[in-house]
């Protein structure tokens, strides 16, 4: 039986991943924060068998003491400060938990396990607007990243390459673009969407109020890229992967897909507010995920539809 240590198990990623390996027979351990909220620290993951620790990455001892009792197989580094616009306003916790934490994570492993498997949560915010003359983002695109978030994540992604190629560690980075589901936290487009757009056809709630809606993402389906996390790990060689599904949408048509599906119309409700801007704005993000398709077999499952009427029925559910 393998042994996986997940950071950030309580998360959108953590818990479709921890059901991911407990249904290949893993033993699952997740590292879990202090949270003020109690009742809502453990909801994605309280229908689930995994042993959870306290820890906190900037807390290096902490993270220490359990990786060293639990002395993994697999260690998936999901935890991170995750919200892009809220990384503008604190900045140096930013860089400390996304960057300068994966640095004591990776020596751990070097000192402690050198054969356990690494899997860094890299993202496509470290692209920032550089974008290959195709209109897509692959492994060989520069990244030029326009937020304090996507600036300590690329700083993490070099860290992993570094320990990969100065001390031969299994230690990868999954380049995931967006990805969403019905476990995303509703401060995040997608869901904000979504769950506002149900509120007001039950009458609960009047207005969308959103930042810039001309920005355009690839959006996915986090069930499925939780499957090419696994896969990154289990490859015979470690290396850096894009996970994307290649489609692109902006904030303005997902606004009308969503409206349009509960029969309402999208422009009688959304609202803009400048608090939800960026200093800085990363444009367009498409990927091109033909090395995953190739070297992992890795297809995402869902259709961009599937995965809205997903989560639009969730809503529904739940509102009810
Ligand atoms: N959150 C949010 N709230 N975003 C808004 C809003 C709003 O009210 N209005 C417009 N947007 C725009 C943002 O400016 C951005 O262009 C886009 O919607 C998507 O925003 P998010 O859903 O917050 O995601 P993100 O792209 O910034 O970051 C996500 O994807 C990254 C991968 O590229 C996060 O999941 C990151 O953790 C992840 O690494």
């Amino acid at each position: 039986m393998k042994t996986a240590l997940i950071t950030g198990i309580s998360g959108q990623d953590g818990s479709y991943l921890s059901e991911l390996l407990l249904s290949k027979g893993y033993e699952v351990h997740g590292i879990v924060r202090r949270h003020s909220v109690a009742e809502s620290q453990a909801s994605r993951i309280e229908h689930l068998d995994v042993t959870t620790h306290y820890g906190d990455l900037l807390d290096p001892g902490s993270i220490e003491r359990v990786f060293c009792d639990v002395m993994p197989d697999e260690f998936y580094n999901l935890a991170a400060m995750s919200h892009v616009r809220v990384s503008f306003d604190v900045p140096e916790f930013t860089m400390k938990t996304n960057g300068l934490a994966v640095f004591h994570l990776l020596e751990m492993v070097r000192n402690y396990r050198p054969l356990c498997k690494f899997y860094q949560a890299s993202s496509s915010e470290m692209f920032g607007n550089s974008i290959d003359v195709d209109g897509y983002q692959r492994e060989s695109t520069p990244m030029h990243p326009v937020s304090p978030y996507g600036i300590a994540k690329l700083h993490a992604y070099n860290l992993v390459r570094h320990y990969r190629k100065a001390y031969g560690l299994f230690a990868a980075n999954g380049i995931l673009f967006n990805h969403e589901s019905p476990r995303r936290g509703s401060n995040f487009v997608t869901q904000k969407i979504i769950k506002t757009a149900v509120q007001i056809k039950h009458g609960l709630a009047d207005e969308l109020v959103l930042g810039n809606i001309d920005s355009q993402r690839d959006w996915g389906h986090s069930k499925d890229y939780v499957r090419a996390m696994h896969a990154i790990l289990n490859h015979n060689k470690s290396g850096d992967f894009v996970v994307a599904t290649g489609r692109t949408q902006s904030i303005r048509d997902l606004c009308s897909i969503v409206f349009g599906y509960l029969n309402m119309d999208a422009s009688e409700y959304v609202k803009h507010d400048p608090k939800y801007t960026r200093p800085e704005e990363l444009d367009i993000l498409r990927g091109d995920a033909s090395k995953a398709h190739k070297t992992l077999g890795w297809e995402p499952e869902y259709s961009f539809l599937e995965m809205v009427d997903e989560m639009i029925k969730h809503w529904e559910k739940k509102l009810k």
